[in-house]
């Protein structure tokens, strides 16, 4: 996720700058640059560390500037597509965080007026709209420029030879930080507390502007806002955790948005056809490890039912072995970090064997988008939890979409079919919204397991996957003993180890596998294995079988495993931290799997 900075006031801007991006290094990202007004602007960015950069940067005088830190997502990591930017005339620097929608379109306006681009980024776009809208009053331009704007922002802009700063916000976070004869920006406030702890949060659809005297906020209409200033007490370490305890917790949060950004920025492409041309596949195989296996093995259920199309899954590190023999022609990897040295191995392998290849992954420019011919990018933001959860509900988005895509192409949806399950996908971020409402009642069913020394998660069809998810999560942050089961293979084996110390968690949504999960919790709880049911609201014949239901807003069937993930993620928290485990940093693990 990208960190925006900025400073007008009496001190060495660039200082103040330098200290601040480092304070959101924890966000992530690949680049880094700043901008410090003078009689011209100053402008230094390079590819890499905030240090790589550093180690480099002239000593620019002046006491206004912005920094910002890059976490690609349009184009690649590198020196040319780092920010700031700078208009043709060299006169406006700009920063921003978020997704330009619609930048295709107005570069290429401003191209035929003729702007020169330097980058690969929608964000670039911003500053020659601005340049364009410019007529002495930077404010004024900034707003009559995002009116032509559809996507999301935090956007802070400088001007050469002038104290002030102007930024707006739309769905990414901005905070000012308040102080004496000097003033602050910044994307958390974990940037700020070196400095001060007086603070203005500012809200969508506002604009700010700032000079080392005054700060002004302005609502959408244009009129100033009166906003108390909130004095933060955090530390810095519980700032940049946005005051949730875990950096687990806050993804787990996180998530209605990073559904939201990876609909955004990935619906229309493949709408219009721009992944997976002529995608006739006669069959697809999805190579993946971990969480990101289990969101292949939904995605299996998705696509066959769909797209009507036969797909087999395997795990990355198994891929090597197979002979290769009947090879399915379309071969999807999925990784989130897009590191990881299985699936690295297996992405070459497809190729070897003359697959086409497409990757998922949340990692712009990471190895694994240059091992294959075409990329699917998640836009769940970087994630510091070893456990995946954001990442793993957007690979499932990542899914869905290309089972769209691929149904569309193969005729196997009706327009209005897909027009229906794309309006049921754009409700995906309420739903889940809804769950995470209910996080207490999640909280209090975590008892259930946390002093247990073995737990069965149990679902059917493609919430099998998903208690396989459940079980995983479980086990490698709470370090409890967790199996996940397809429930009807409870009878060949698995029920021998019930018994009243083993808690069962059960998938029953109310599809066409209820009424058999039904039978399965009576088969359970007849073991005396207390069963922790998750249904559907409204759904009152649970309460009579399970020990403890826990309901979440109900779906169509196929999108089940949606809130269903959501509570499993929040059981796995809660139940860890319980048992005073290490959540974020689990022993043994590491966040990317970089040997086979
Ligand atoms: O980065 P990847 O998606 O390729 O990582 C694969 C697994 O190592 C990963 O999903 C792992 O299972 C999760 N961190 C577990 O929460």
């Amino acid at each position: 996720m990208c960190g925006i900075v900025g400073y007008t006031g009496p001190r060495v801007a660039t200082e103040v700058i330098l200290s601040s991006l480092k304070k959101l290094e924890y966000r992530g990202y690949d680049s880094a640059g700043v901008a410090i007004v003078g009689e011209e602007l100053q402008l230094h960015k390079d590819k890499g560390e905030i240090a790589v950069m550093e180690s480099t940067l002239p000593s620019f005088e002046g006491g206004v500037g912005i920094g910002h830190t890059r976490w690609a997502t349009c184009g690649r990591p590198s020196k040319p597509n780092a920010h700031p930017f700078t208009d043709c005339q060299g006169r406006l620097a700009l920063v921003h965080n978020g997704i330009i929608e619609n930048y295709a379109e107005i570069r290429r306006e401003l191209l035929a007026e003729g702007h020169r681009f330097t980058s690969e980024t929608d964000t670039e776009v911003l500053v020659h709209l601005v340049e364009r809208n410019f007529e002495g009053d930077l404010r004024q331009a900034l707003v009559k420029s995002l009116a032509v704007v559809k996507g999301t922002y935090a956007v802070v802009l400088v001007e050469k030879g002038a104290r002030h700063i102007v930024a707006a916000r739309k769905e990414n976070p901005l905070v000012v930080g308040l102080g004496v004869g000097e003033n602050f920006l910044a994307s958390d406030v974990t940037a700020l507390l070196d400095y001060t702890n007086k603070v203005l949060y500012i809200m969508d659809d506002e604009v700010v502007e700032m000079t080392p005297e005054k700060v002004t906020i302005y609502d959408p209409s244009g009129r100033p806002v009166q906003r108390r200033p909130e004095v933060i007490s955090w530390s810095a370490e519980e700032a940049q955790k946005g005051g949730f305890e875990h950096f687990m917790l806050k993804e787990i949060f996180e998530q209605p948005e990073a559904i939201r950004n990876t609909l955004r920025s990935n619906l229309e492409i493949l709408e219009n056809g721009g992944l997976l041309g002529n995608a006739e596949a006669s069959s697809v195989k999805i190579v993946a490890c971990g969480t990101s296996y289990h969101a292949a093995m939904i995605g299996k259920y998705v696509i066959e039912k769909v797209a009507k199309v036969p797909v087999a899954v395997e795990l990355a590190s198994e891929y090597r072995y197979g002979t290769g023999a009947k090879e399915h022609p379309l071969v999807v990897l999925i990784s989130q970090s897009g590191e990881t040295a299985d699936t690295l191995a297996a992405a070459r392998e497809a190729r070897r064997r003359g697959c086409r290849t497409l990757a998922i992954t949340n990692v712009v420019g990471s190895t694994l988008t240059r091992e294959v011919e075409e990329v699917f990018y998640t836009r769940a933001g970087p994630e510091i939890g070893v456990a995946a959860t954001k990442t793993f509900i957007t690979q499932l988005v990542g899914l869905y979409l290309i089972a769209m895509r691929l149904a569309q192409a193969r005729k196997a949806m009706s327009v209005d079919e897909l027009r229906t399950m794309r309006a049921q996908m754009q409700q995906l971020p309420q739903v889940v919204r809804k769950v995470l409402d209910g996080s207490s009642k999640v909280e209090e069913a975590a008892d259930m397991l946390a002093d247990a020394r073995d737990v069965f998660f149990l679902g059917r069809n493609l919430n099998f996957p998903t208690m396989l998810e459940g079980a995983l999560k479980l086990k490698e942050i709470s370090y409890i003993h967790a199996e996940g089961y397809a429930a009807g293979e409870l009878k060949h084996g698995p029920l021998a180890l019930l018994d009243s110390r083993t808690p069962t968690v059960a998938a029953c949504p109310k599809d066409h596998t209820y009424d058999k999960m039904l039978a399965n919790v009576a088969e359970v709880q007849a073991r005396e294995s207390p069963v922790l049911a998750i249904g559907f609201e409204g759904d009152r014949d649970l309460a009579q079988v399970a020990s403890r239901v826990i309901l979440v807003p109900e779906v169509p069937p196929m999108f089940s495993p949606f809130p269903i993930t959501v509570v499993l993620q929040l059981l796995s928290y809660y139940a860890a931290k319980r048992r005073g485990c290490s959540i974020d940093k689990p022993k043994n693990l590491a966040k990317s799997v970089t040997v086979e």
